[in-house]
């Protein structure tokens, strides 16, 4: 997509979003363990999803290691694989840029991987990375400080910080994986304010409805309660999980042209006729699978816990359950689902 208003300076952006940050302070990075989980106690209400790291607690007696380990960063990062270096095929966007030093911003960078890739790419170009959190890279795999370029603004909410944010001159603004976002995009004003005139914005987002082509789609099956589910607590809270019908109409009356909108199908299982197939289809699937189901990620009762028991009060042992049994139909090797990225 891209902007049809007048471009303008930057600075007030960058001080608007500095200024936020030093006042904000360290306190607001504070997180709060619940369930087994770690979230951001500031923002569980914006991202009620874990936001932990993999740290080396010793299981008690009755926890097995399996149970203490849950590495939210380095599922961010398989994601990171799975959509730009699999499905996207290398590509970190699909937007055509210009030549020459860009302005890119980069809306909820989670690990900071997009932003870091994007900085190798383009060593020229100032990119800036925003987030609620503060997850980005300090140090290197030695411990030593390390510095990649990149302007990472933690401690940054894009709905409320950004709101009075007017104008913009960024050439190019990605967000990746926020859930709804670029619903939030146009309600937090983040797209009319960022962009150039000439400027793009790109969303990879997926959309976690699970779809199912099958006759025998079964609309009582654990996966259907489980996301209807889903679909109510994310939606009482404000952060409605489904990926909006009328994207393109969002995306219009944020001010902005859509110029290409890709649908990628993930399916849930391979395929089973040719399972040693190099095909991209089954190699996205591949890498779904590993961020879905890798037994330390936790996935789907990650994404659940907070949202089913806060907004629907579910016992954490009932979302415990379901997700079970939810990993269990997805993980199928004949599950007939799949997801739109
Ligand atoms: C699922 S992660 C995706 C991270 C990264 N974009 C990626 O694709 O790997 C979503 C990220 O968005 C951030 N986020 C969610 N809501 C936000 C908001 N309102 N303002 C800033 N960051 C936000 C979260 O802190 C989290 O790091």
């Amino acid at each position: 997509m891209s902007r049809q208003v007048a471009p303008v300076p930057i600075q007030r952006v960058i001080a608007a979003h500095l200024q936020l940050t030093i006042l904000n302070g360290p306190l607001d990075q504070a997180k709060f363990r619940e369930n087994g989980r770690e979230y951001y106690e500031r923002w569980v209400h914006t991202y009620p999803y874990p936001c932990d790291a993999v740290r080396p607690w010793i299981p008690s007696q009755h926890e097995t290691i399996i149970d203490k380990m849950q590495d939210e960063l380095e599922r961010l990062d398989s994601m990171h694989c799975a959509w730009y270096i699999v499905a996207l095929d290398n590509r970190l966007h699909l937007a055509t840029l210009r030549p020459g030093p860009l302005r890119i911003l980069d809306i909820g960078y989670g690990t900071g991987i997009w932003a870091v890739e994007m900085k190798k790419r383009y060593p020229d170009s100032k990119i800036i990375a925003l987030d609620i959190g503060n997850d980005h890279p300090t140090v290197d795999v030695d411990g030593r400080p390390v510095d990649y370029g990149v302007d990472f603004l933690p401690g940054v909410d894009f709905m409320q910080d950004v709101l009075d944010l007017e104008e913009g001159s960024f050439d190019f603004i990605h967000a990746g994986m926020l859930h709804s976002s670029v619903e939030a995009l146009e309600t937090g004003k983040t797209l009319s304010a960022g962009l150039l005139v000439s400027g793009q914005a790109e969303f990879v987002e997926l959309d976690w409805t699970p779809r199912c082509d099958h006759a025998s789609s079964p609309g009582s099956s654990e996966v259907s309660q489980w996301w209807r589910a889903m679909q109510i607590a994310s939606t009482s809270l404000g952060k409605p999980l489904d990926y909006p019908a009328d994207i393109e109409a969002i995306i219009q009356r944020a001010g902005c042209t859509v110029v290409n909108h890709r649908v990628i199908n993930v399916h849930t299982a391979e395929d089973i006729i040719d399972l040693d197939s190099e095909d991209p289809q089954n190699w996205i699937t591949r890498w779904y699978r590993y961020f879905m189901f890798v037994p330390t990620f936790k996935t789907v009762k990650g994404m659940s816990m907070v949202l089913l028991t806060r907004q629907l009060g579910w016992s954490p042992e009932d979302v415990a359950a379901l997700a079970v049994r939810v990993n269990y139909q997805l993980n199928h090797t004949l599950s007939p689902y799949y997801h739109d990225l």
